[in-house]
């Protein structure tokens, strides 16, 4: 009998977070195995807003994933004193790949983030003029606006007017979550792209309060209504160019997520590209698996495709309830549940 298979061309995750110290050498592998590129988020502690500390990091990273020829995109953290002459040396090191907004108080570790844009147009006009793009946390922070509501109101306060300023700045819309946020991606022009995780097309919000609070589905931007996820799976079956892969794996250590505030982000860098299979295959978009997980991103950052391929096969496997991470566990995303497809042991 043979096993159902699909090879593809080897996968990048356009938006993952490593960590650093014991939790980085806990998770990189993990990316590493199945994803040849990574643009790796720069909120650390403190956060990576220089040259300086990129490269640093990424001989952290590279030291975590020694033996394996996973290559680390470097992304610098945007402050509100971010200059014009550091855009430059991080554009002239040709392995910083992205600026990343947050703006400050949006999420995990974006205290240093921007308090507003406008404070940092010496920075965009560089990056405008290098064509490095900016990678974008897209929520207010505005404590007034609903939760659910802070995508949409992100694109109208802060997204178009920037669009306006800055005609040519590129800008990944990351881990878009809402249907306003497919809709205003089509809209525009090449320059704007988005990257969608695993967990918001799987899950609608009811998840995060099935029979109690399950805080490992939470992350931000938060669960979106069913009708959003279903726009989400509309715009990849599509297989429109704009819209690629992005994992935003986010690990946490399971006592900090257990927690009576809870932090947000969810671990799925184990399985990643198996769990994106399984979302693709359900949608009937199987074929259209390929350009998004290993296209459409190297194409929109204006870099090479990856030449080496990786095979999918239709077995069933068990995620752990958890994996060890540093002298913590984590719990990854499906713990205990088991799913469709798993990589091909040989690309291991
Ligand atoms: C991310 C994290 O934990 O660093 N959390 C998350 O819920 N996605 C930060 C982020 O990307 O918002
Ligand atoms: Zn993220």
């Amino acid at each position: 009998m043979t096993t159902e298979s699909i090879t593809i061309t080897r996968p990048d995750d356009w938006h993952l977070h490593l960590r650093d110290g014991d939790v980085l050498n806990s998770v990189a592998p993990f990316t590493a195995k199945q994803f040849q590129r990574a643009i790796v988020m720069p909120n650390l502690r403190p956060a990576v807003t220089t040259v300086k500390h990129a490269v640093d990091y990424l001989d952290r990273i590279l030291a975590a994933v020694e033996g394996s020829d996973f290559e680390p995109l470097m992304t610098l953290y945007l402050t509100d004193n971010t200059s014009a002459a550091e855009i430059m040396a991080a554009h002239k090191s040709c392995f910083i790949k992205g600026v990343k907004l947050y703006p400050a108080g949006a999420t995990t570790n974006s205290d240093e983030g921007v308090t507003d844009i406008s404070k940092c147009n010496a920075a965009l006009e560089e990056m405008q003029r290098a064509g490095l793009p900016l990678l974008v946390h897209g929520e207010v922070t505005d404590s007034t606006v609903d939760v659910f509501d802070r995508e949409k109101v992100f694109i109208d306060r802060v997204l178009m007017p920037l669009m306006d300023r800055f005609p040519e700045l590129k800008i990944v819309f990351e881990h878009i979550t809402t249907a306003d946020a497919v809709d205003f991606v089509l809209a525009t022009g090449p320059r704007i792209g988005a990257t969608v995780t695993v967990h918001h097309l799987m899950y609608n919000r009811n998840a995060m309060f099935e029979g109690g609070i399950r805080p490992h589905n939470y992350c931000l931007p938060v669960l979106k209504r069913e009708s959003h996820r279903q726009a989400l799976l509309q715009a990849i079956a599509s297989g429109n160019e704009k819209f690629f892969l992005g994992t935003d794996s986010a690990p946490h250590a399971k006592n900090l997520k257990e927690s009576s505030c809870g932090c947000a982000g969810i671990f799925s860098a184990h399985a990643a590209i198996e769990l994106y299979a399984t979302v693709f295959e359900l949608t009937g978009a199987i074929d259209k698996l390929e350009a998004f997980a290993s296209f459409y991103g190297p194409d929109f950052y204006g870099l090479p495709r990856n030449s080496g391929t990786i095979t999918l096969e239709k077995s069933a496997q068990t995620i752990p309830e958890s994996y060890p991470m540093a002298d913590q566990t984590v719990v990854p995303l499906m713990a205990g549940q088991t799913i469709p497809w798993r990589i091909r042991s040989e690309n291991v």
